[in-house]
């Protein structure tokens, strides 16, 4: 289905740190059609001419599901906003497992949120799903804990506050024995996905990565959020956000 922008009323905000929260919007033509990897171009207001993409961090019945960190002036102005919000999507391609064999979900810090989507999607219909999550620390994990999936969660901070001690990417390499061969689809910050990329790289794993990039348009007219991908260049917004791993451009990780 082509976007639809919706005028979307907040039904719900989940507060989970200073910085961070979980809004749930009503908007039923984005919801019915949303799918895993898939986001909205959200316009923050105020001054501001361009639209902010957030990952849809899930969908069901006639509301959406968004994380957002506030990092500058207009994930703070949309915070600010009255309701209802103006909403662009869903935009973007979706995460494309494979139809069988073990599947793993490696996500850093806000890039959690695609990656919850999926794994409601793939337990609904009964697939074997691991879900590493990683966080600085205890504090900034980007889960609610009274969500169903927290329960299920493997979860890394980095100064040892909760779960494994280190990186997500440490973290699955200690859980992942020789032979394993699991489907990755992952999205996090630069770091930590070029981490994972070695891991990947050394044990012969196959999947896809979600990548971010700085957006205008968010429709594939501007151009603006191009990435090296296969020998030549993709747009984040349109031909993305997911990639196969391997097909990103070393000029991506350096
Ligand atoms: C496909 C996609 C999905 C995303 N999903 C989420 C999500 O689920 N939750 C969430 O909180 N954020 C998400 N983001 C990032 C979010 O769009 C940015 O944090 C937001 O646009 C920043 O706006 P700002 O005006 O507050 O920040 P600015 O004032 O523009 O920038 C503040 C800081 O954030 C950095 N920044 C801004 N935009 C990006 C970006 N796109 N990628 C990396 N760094 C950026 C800037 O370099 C700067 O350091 C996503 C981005 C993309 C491209
Ligand atoms: S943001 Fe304009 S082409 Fe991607």
């Amino acid at each position: 289905m082509n976007p639809v922008i919706e005028e979307a009323e907040i039904t719900a905000k989940t507060v989970l740190t200073q910085d961070l929260f979980v809004f749930k919007l009503s908007a039923p033509r984005i919801s019915a059609s949303a799918k895993p990897g898939q986001f909205v171009q959200i316009d923050p207001g105020e001054k501001f001419f361009l639209r902010r993409p957030f990952s849809i961090q899930d969908a069901y019945g006639d509301e959406i599901e968004i994380l957002i960190k506030v990092v500058g002036e207009g994930t703070a102005s949309l915070l600010r906003r009255e309701q209802p919000w103006n909403i662009l999507g869903p935009l973007g391609c979706a995460f494309s497992p494979p139809y069988d064999g073990e599947i793993c979900l490696v996500g850093g810090g806000v890039g959690a949120a695609p990656l919850k989507f999926l794994w409601r999607y793939l337990n609904d219909i009964g697939r074997s799903v691991e879900f590493f999550i990683g966080a600085r620390s205890a504090s900034e994990i980007p889960v609610d804990k009274t969500d169903p999936v927290f329960s299920h969660l493997k979860i890394a901070a980095d100064d040892g506050s909760f779960g494994f001690k280190g990186t997500v990417v440490e973290y699955l390499k200690s859980e992942l024995p020789p032979e394993a061969r699991p489907y990755i689809c992952a999205c996090g910050p630069r770091p930590m996905l070029s981490a994972l990329r070695n891991l990947m790289l050394e044990r012969d794993l196959i999947g896809e990565f979600s990548l971010e990039s700085r957006m205008a348009c968010g429709m594939g007219v501007c151009q603006g959020c191009a990435v090296p991908v296969d020998g030549g260049y993709k747009l984040v917004c349109k031909d993305g956000p997911v990639f196969p791993f391997d097909e990103i451009d070393g000029r991506y990780w350096k």
